[in-house]
């Protein structure tokens, strides 16, 4: 299979999950409308200020997280490969009279069809997977960004993917760490968001070790200000896992830990 019908299986897929997430609690679009924070501590807490400062946010599905960015005053433009995603992204800006620009790309595309230059590129959970090719993301996030201006991303720790969830015997090792070229097809009736209800659907993914994140990104002329590891996750990743008063969700104690998230922060170079 060629790597264009993995892209376009994946591109139906989102279009098909983006209807399903309008409506599942998971995205909560009533509290989004009513003023409800979308954004997690982590990265409210590392970005900090945005008032004033030119975001782009890649992979923004439909664009609440890049929403909730502008309501807190940055000037933002969302990016997504799906219809579906950018058309409800669009009309949530309107709706709620939040000033946004959305832009139906695949991000490799974005040059083409995208101009300027950011302060912040943004991008956040569950994203590095779906692409093939990280070299390539590397020179769009420095296409984009303003010299000395940052990168920033909270993501799924990629060696979390390698395990496999047992009931009796806890976390077994499954799964690839490395990448390769023949992406892991998956077949799942509904999405992460909806309890595995709805349309079954064959989608196509790629694992990124964390050490080829950090070489994309150097090798583009980024320098790494930060690399943070966190034991917990925004939402179950394996049916063990436990809710905590911070809605983070964690492995029971007597399991042990594992990194679940990364953040990391880089500078373009002056
Ligand atoms: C898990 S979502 C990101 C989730 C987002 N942080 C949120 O919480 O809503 C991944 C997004 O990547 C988009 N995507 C996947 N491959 C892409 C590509 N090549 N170019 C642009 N967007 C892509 C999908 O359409 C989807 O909206």
């Amino acid at each position: 299979m060629s790597t264009d019908k993995y892209f376009q299986a994946n591109r139906q897929l989102w279009d098909q999950w983006t209807k399903e997430h309008e409506q599942a609690p998971f995205y909560n679009v009533a509290g989004f409308r009513v003023g409800k924070d979308r954004l997690r501590s982590i990265e409210l807490e590392e970005l900090g200020d945005v008032s004033g400062k030119r975001l782009l946010h890649l992979q923004c599905h439909f664009g609440m997280d890049t929403l909730t960015w502008a309501r807190r005053g940055a000037v933002v433009t969302g990016v997504d490969f799906s219809e579906e995603s950018i058309s409800l992204a669009r009309s949530l800006s309107q709706e709620l009279n939040i000033p946004a620009d959305f832009v139906c790309s695949d991000i490799y595309n974005l040059p083409n069809v995208l101009a300027g230059e950011f302060d912040i590129v943004f991008t956040s959970y569950g994203v590095l997977h779906w692409l093939r090719d990280l070299q390539r993301w590397g020179e769009v996030i420095a296409h984009f960004l303003k010299p000395g201006e940052i990168f920033y991303i909270v993501e799924d720790y990629p060696f979390m993917r390698v395990f496999h969830a047992d009931a009796e015997t806890g976390l077994q090792v499954s799964n690839p760490y490395f990448f390769s070229e023949t992406p892991d097809q998956v077949e799942m009736e509904g999405s992460y968001a909806t309890d595995n209800r709805g349309e079954k659907a064959t989608f196509y993914i790629w694992n990124h070790s964390l050490g080829e994140v950090i070489n994309a990104l150097i090798t583009n002329g980024l320098r790494i200000e930060f690399l943070h590891e966190f034991p917990y996750a925004a939402r179950a990743k394996f049916p063990m896992m436990e809710k905590g008063d911070d809605n983070w969700w964690r492995l029971p104690p007597q399991r042990g830990t594992i990194p679940l998230l990364f953040s990391l922060q880089a500078r373009k170079d002056r």
